[in-house]
């Protein structure tokens, strides 16, 4: 099936306050084309500001979470017509990787399978990740004959160090979902057969929280990987003081609930929203 229609190319359900997105190619591993990128910058707008969605999950169907860029449809066609052509293409994955690395509701990445290349943009956008024990993740540019591009050599220095990062990128080697979890790719690797239920219940434990004290949360610890110490402590107390949250109702029904009616601990879970 590969003429598959552009608004085929990604999947979405919203239940109970948690959307999941899915890449749809499983015929192709789940690869990113040009019509894949523009297809979920749609469905990630429609999604973002919707009332009955407070958690979105991204996963893949099939056995790949995604195989990376689409060696034909992302790459070949697009060099063959020129650079405009490339550029673009470059703009359409990028733009919906950097729109998620923003969103407006927490994210988890849910890697079913194979996570390759390319992947690590929405990888990296997503702010928690959990794999399933047997997926499989790899930088495997070297094996064809190019660099890790399209930020995915900058995200493997992010999520782990220097050492890692030399040989994961210049080795071409797997990683399994129980490696990536060691390696601070994911927060954690679960048996295929728990994944779902696993990242539903994180998702649960989020939509308990203060939606905007979340936004702010991911948004401050995005923010402050790039800054000096002395830089992040300034911009996080204007962060906190720009979002009003020393005068917001959410912090005064918490510090109620915990100093006058006991009802509550902070350090034990959240407050009743
Ligand atoms: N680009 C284009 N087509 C792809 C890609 C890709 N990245 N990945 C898989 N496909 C296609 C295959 O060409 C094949 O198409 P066909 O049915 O028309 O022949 C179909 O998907 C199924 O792929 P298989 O290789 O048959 O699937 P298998 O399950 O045996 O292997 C695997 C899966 C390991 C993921 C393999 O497909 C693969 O190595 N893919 C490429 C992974 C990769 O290196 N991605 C690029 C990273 S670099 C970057 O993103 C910049």
């Amino acid at each position: 099936m590969s003429d598959r229609a552009e608004e085929d190319t990604v999947g979405f359900k919203v239940e109970n306050r948690i959307a999941t997105v899915w890449f749809n190619r499983p015929e192709k591993r789940n690869c990113m084309s040009p019509k894949l990128n523009r297809q979920m910058m749609r469905i990630l707008e429609e999604l973002e500001f919707r009332d009955d969605v407070g958690v979105l999950v991204l996963t893949g169907e099939g056995t790949s979470w995604s195989a990376g860029m689409d060696l034909k449809e992302y790459f070949r066609e697009n060099e063959q017509q020129g650079l405009h052509a490339t550029r673009k293409a470059q703009r359409e994955a990028y733009g919906w990787w950097e729109r998620l690395r923003w969103y407006q509701k927490p994210t988890i990445a849910m890697i079913n399978g194979w996570c390759f290349g390319g992947a690590y943009g929405p990888l990296f956008a997503c702010d928690l990740a959990v794999a399933a024990e047997d997926a499989q993740f790899g930088l495997s540019e070297i094996n064809w004959g190019i660099l890790p591009g399209g930020g995915a050599s900058k995200i493997i220095t992010e999520l782990t160090g220097f050492r890692r990062s030399m040989y994961h990128a210049m080795m071409g080697e797997n990683l399994t979902g129980t490696q990536a979890a060691e390696w601070g790719l994911v927060n954690e690797a679960v048996p295929a057969a728990a994944l779902e239920a696993r990242v539903t219940e994180i998702a649960t434990v989020l939509l308990g929280k203060n939606a905007e004290a979340l936004r702010a949360t991911k948004w401050a610890i995005r923010r402050v990987r790039e800054m000096t110490y002395h830089n992040a402590e300034d911009y996080l107390v204007r962060a906190q003081e720009a979002a009003g949250f020393f005068d917001s109702e959410g912090r005064k029904e918490a510090t109620r609930q915990f100093i006058d009616e006991k009802t509550f601990k902070p350090g034990l879970g959240s407050y009743d929203l």
